[in-house]
């Protein structure tokens, strides 16, 4: 297995081999996650700061616990409890905490760039668990897990990837992730939330017309309004929001009859989501995402800190 990734930062440095080599590792680690004791001494000794600089659930809490089961120290950072509401630095504060040899950042930060920056000035390696509207490769990365295992491949699939495109940083990694994996993908959003520029994140299709889209589609992957990302409102409202790109029952009788549904998380319930289909026992493989997010993170971790095998297979 060749894989000579420090970081994991911009999902298009990444080959289609790169990718497989994740998913394949974060399958091995399925039998770890499914054991009584859900534990291996793959990262024992090697120190992983979490350092989160805006909200997170599923992105944090799944970090640290891939970093538990493969026995790695983790130190929980950020926020306003930390010396950068005194006016420390970015830099500095990286420059701090690489005092005590630690080994990987997992940040997450609301200006775009930040895993960059970080990877410049502290000397070991950085994982983007999120910059601002930029990317999220971990999240794009669980995703193709999650559409892999329940597709059975990822080549030739038409996913449509629906909702706010202009503020995610999900569809930032999840477009390209797709791309690289051979499949075909269709962007479906009203045109204000749309990017200037939707081409460069290389969909093979732009359209504003959810009903005309969803019989053509074997995965809708479904995105939250970032409301906390920009100020007005750029659609009426949200009833009139979620009657026009909601996926609701009703839509439901327009999907393939094997298409799933996928959701990054959190869930705006009744906007772009209705529970109906969140919940759906058949076609939503959200919580196997949730799942997922465990698995990769350990994949990602032992592959870009090369720990050693030991447990894995036992
Ligand atoms: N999908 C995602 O990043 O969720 P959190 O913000 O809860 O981490």
């Amino acid at each position: 297995m060749a894989f000579n990734h420090k970081h994991l930062i911009d999902i298009t440095e990444y080959s289609a081999d790169d990718i497989m080599t994740i998913l394949e590792t974060a399958k091995n680690f399925k039998q770890v996650n499914e054991r009584r004791i859900k534990k291996v001494p793959t990262l024992k000794g090697f120190t992983v700061v979490n350092m989160f600089n805006e909200p997170s659930t599923r992105t944090r809490s799944s970090f640290e616990i891939a970093e538990k089961r493969l026995s790695a120290d983790s130190l929980n950072f950020g926020g306003s409890s930390t010396a950068t509401v005194k006016g420390e630095s970015l830099v500095d504060t990286v420059k701090t905490l690489c005092s005590y040899k630690i080994d990987c950042i997992v940040v997450r930060d609301r200006w775009a760039g930040v895993p960059r920056k970080i990877a410049d000035v502290s000397g070991v390696s950085v994982i983007d668990a999120g910059d601002g509207k930029h990317q999220h490769p971990t999240q794009a990365l669980l995703d193709l897990y999650s559409i892999w295992e329940e597709k059975g491949d990822l080549a030739g699939l038409h996913v449509g990837v629906v909702g706010d495109i202009a503020h995610s940083r999900v569809c930032g990694s999840l477009i390209p992730a797709l791309k690289i994996m051979g499949c075909e993908v269709t962007v479906v959003a009203p045109p204000t939330l749309l990017p200037a520029r939707p081409d460069i994140l290389g969909a093979d299709h732009v359209t504003s017309n959810l009903d005309e889209a969803l019989p053509e589609l074997d995965v809708v992957y479904m995105l939250r309004i970032q409301r906390e990302r920009f100020e007005g409102a750029p659609y009426p409202n949200l009833r009139e929001y979620n009657l026009l790109y909601g996926l609701t029952e009703q839509r439901d009788k327009l999907l393939k009859p094997d298409a799933c549904v996928c959701h990054p998380g959190p869930i705006n319930r009744g906007v772009e989501l209705d529970s109906f289909m969140a919940d759906h026992p058949k076609r939503s493989i959200i919580l196997d995402q949730v799942y997922a997010g465990v698995l990769v993170r350990m994949a990602a971790l032992y592959l870009l800190l090369g720990g050693s095998n030991d447990g894995i297979d036992a």
